[in-house]
């Protein structure tokens, strides 16, 4: 039975490692932060969809039927309604409000966040099932897709719906499963530093990366980059070798760091951060001198590992702080907060 108002949270997330390798079938450690954005769902009669983002000062107004195109977080809004209705839910919802204390462009995922909340909302208004986690994401996957015009794994949408406080979420994206994991630092800090580079995943080198690594599983002969060796790089001409190669040692990465988090070793969890970093500037090729200057910062101020977070060219650097140093300024400090959930 549909409800008056539902409202749903859901957070952003950090990628302790693993970049680039959720649309290779490949493996990340993640986990959903405290902060993320609040949708409420409201009833009310009429064809027309409301929506105020609060946070911004912004309104749109659409069909609920046929939503249309638009840009910005518009785009993400719209895009939810129609894939929701494309999946057989009916969103009867006439007013959206939106509230967030995530911030835009800073690598967190605020796109991913929105899409979820607005999906739970309004299905949770409507009186309708949730669908499971990964067909969930997937279905914000293709608001990202079809209305964003970016092609991106599932890293974001499943950590955000997936996340447990004070737990780390291991995923493996050819089986989609997640191990809960808890995340005990040791009194070392993760913290995450804006490099005030904003980006988005559709005007960033995003989709030509995506597609490289398609090139290059194509002539290893392989179904995806996951089942690609080192061994076989031989096969690729250079860019596309390090691109494979990025990916090949990223999943090896997301293993040793499980390890080393198991093992209560933070100093090692952070040589892995470090060994990221370079291979996500050099193989990858997705860093920026606005990312390079906020590495510099955080390893002089002592950080044991730091490393661009997110798909690159811009967004926030992630470093692991040992106890006794300060952070630079503007750097805050993450942690595991619950993942999306209906707020009664
Ligand atoms: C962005 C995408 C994710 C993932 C990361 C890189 O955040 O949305 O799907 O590919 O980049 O790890």
């Amino acid at each position: 039975m549909s409800t008056r108002v539902a409202t749903a949270f859901a957070p952003g997330r950090v990628n302790l490692i693993g970049e680039h390798t959720d649309y290779n079938d490949g493996l990340a450690l993640a986990f959903s932060v405290r902060a993320g954005v609040t949708v409420s769902a409201v009833a009310g009669s009429g064809e027309q969809l409301e929506v105020i983002a609060h946070d911004l000062g912004a309104r749109d107004t659409f069909s609920r039927r046929e939503p249309g195109p638009a840009s910005g977080w518009r785009a993400y809004v719209r895009g939810a309604v129609a894939e929701l209705q494309e999946q057989g839910y009916r969103p009867s919802a006439t007013r959206l409000e939106i509230r967030s204390d995530l911030a835009i462009g800073a690598g967190m995922s605020s796109s991913a966040a929105l899409t979820v909340a607005v999906c739970l909302a309004l299905i949770a208004q409507g009186g309708e099932q949730p669908p499971a986690a990964t067909a969930l994401a997937r279905i914000c996957q293709r608001v990202e897709a079809r209305w964003a015009g970016a092609e991106t794994g599932l890293l974001d949408q499943l950590t955000s719906l997936l996340g447990t406080a004070d737990h780390v979420l291991l995923i493996d994206f050819l089986t989609l499963e997640a191990q809960t994991l808890a995340l005990d630092l040791r009194g070392f800090e993760l913290v995450l530093l804006p490099t005030g580079q904003a980006r988005t995943n559709a005007a960033s080198g995003y989709n030509e990366r995506r597609e490289q690594c398609r090139e290059a599983a194509h002539r290893m002969r392989v179904e995806s980059l996951r089942d690609a060796t080192i061994q076989d790089l031989h096969m690729l001409p250079d860019t596309l070798a390090r691109r494979a190669r990025h990916v090949i040692t990223e999943n090896g990465r997301v293993l040793a760091a499980t390890r080393a988090l198991g093992d209560g070793d933070l100093t090692a969890l952070g040589g892995l951060l470090d060994r990221s970093h370079a291979s996500l500037r050099d193989d990858f090729e997705v860093s920026t001198d606005a990312v390079e200057a906020a590495v510099a910062e955080l390893k002089a101020a002592g950080a044991v590992g730091a490393r661009l977070m997110g798909g690159g060219f811009g967004g926030s650097v992630l470093a692991l702080m040992p106890p006794g140093t300060v952070a630079p300024a503007g750097a805050t400090v993450v942690s595991p907060g619950p993942g999306a959930h209906l707020i009664a």
